[in-house]
């Protein structure tokens, strides 16, 4: 049997933060040194343009998300890392998809739908700032997704949806024009955590909660020293199960240190203290990986290459089976 293909992307609007980092590029990367899959990660930067018109901001967030998953160890080797935009043909598809995706299926995309509920909500014409971008994004990321024919792919739970109408537009394509696509499965890992920011609430940088990955040393120590906490004085015993800091402890300590900290919480450590240690264990354990971080970003040209690399790997696939697909819906040369 031929391995199963893994893909996923990453849309580049922010700076990677704790969350980002334990469920998604963590267990991604990890995925990818396992050789029963083959892996296609990619920076989803057309995608960035549907959230941000900032020219800046999404220049600086592929060199930093790229830079990102190197520094953690990502083997460019194995797994194909390469940017959308570098890959002619994904456009290309996207309109050929575009050609048979269902407009209704489109209007019950939740992104959509919530940015009308919104409008509604406030008053507005319920098509206010909603681009045709956001409106067809769902085939732009099922062009992403079918032009390598991945199996599975991995995602939070917002983006179920999508990889279903993704489903629906391979099997319509299909229908039309020949089994050309794999129809591909959403892989949504509970086990991994989806770690509560610095208010407790979902870490998101739409609350603005986060803690960024590689903030330096002090920077780091004062974003864990502001996580919210209750008021228990040193001595009390506290809920590890209601806290942030417990939480964030356990997405990166081992089982062992774990309980021990369980422990601690039930004997009454102090929030400091706690914050402390918490502090100690996301530095040792990010500390290497970040001086590459930094190191990679000085070398923007290293970077590029790779991308590159990664690139023309992707287009030794998506070149010849775009070719069949134009000739399957009629696009061909006329002798
Ligand atoms: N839309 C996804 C997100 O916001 C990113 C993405 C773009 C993606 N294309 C994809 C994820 C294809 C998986 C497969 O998280």
């Amino acid at each position: 049997m031929s391995k199963q293909r893994i893909l996923t992307g990453i849309t580049t609007t922010g700076t990677p933060h704790l969350g980002n980092y334990v469920g998604a590029i963590r267990p991604a990367i990890a995925m990818s040194e396992n050789t029963a899959f083959e892996s296609f990660y990619f920076l989803a930067d057309y995608h960035a343009l549907i959230k941000c018109h900032e020219a800046e901001r999404v220049a600086e967030s592929r060199r930093e998300i790229a830079a990102t998953w190197l520094a953690l160890g990502l083997d460019t080797e194995r797994a194909v890392f390469y940017r959308q935009s570098d890959i002619v043909e994904i456009p290309q598809l996207c309109w050929l998809l575009t050609c048979v995706a269902a407009k209704g299926l489109m209007n019950r995309a939740h992104a959509y739908k919530a940015a009308v509920d919104a409008n509604r909500e406030a008053g507005e014409d319920p098509d206010y700032g909603v681009s045709m971008g956001l409106f067809s994004y769902p085939v732009l990321m099922a062009a992403d997704i079918l032009m390598f024919n991945a199996h599975q792919v991995p995602v939070g739970r917002d983006q179920i949806q999508h990889i279903e109408m993704a489903r629906d537009i391979a099997g319509r394509f299909n229908h039309l024009y020949g089994e050309h696509f794999n129809l591909p499965e959403a892989v949504v890992d509970d086990q991994v955590a989806v770690l509560q920011g610095l208010d407790g609430r979902k870490m998101s940088k739409s609350y603005n909660n986060t803690i960024p990955l590689f903030l330096p040393e002090k920077q780091l120590k004062k974003h864990i020293n502001k996580i919210k906490t209750n008021l228990l004085e040193p001595g009390e015993p506290k809920d590890p199960d209601t806290s942030t800091v417990f939480q964030l402890w356990q997405a990166f300590a081992t089982a062992e240190q774990t309980r021990q900290m369980r422990e601690a919480f039930a004997e009454g450590i102090a929030w400091g203290e706690a914050k402390r240690q918490l502090f100690e264990l996301v530095n040792e354990q990010l500390g290497e990986a970040r001086e590459r971080y930094y190191a990679l970003l000085e070398k923007p040209d290293h970077i590029e290459e790779i991308l590159q690399a990664g690139a023309r790997r992707a287009r030794e696939e998506s070149q010849p089976f775009m070719e069949k697909l134009r000739s399957a819906v009629g696009l061909r040369g006329l002798i």
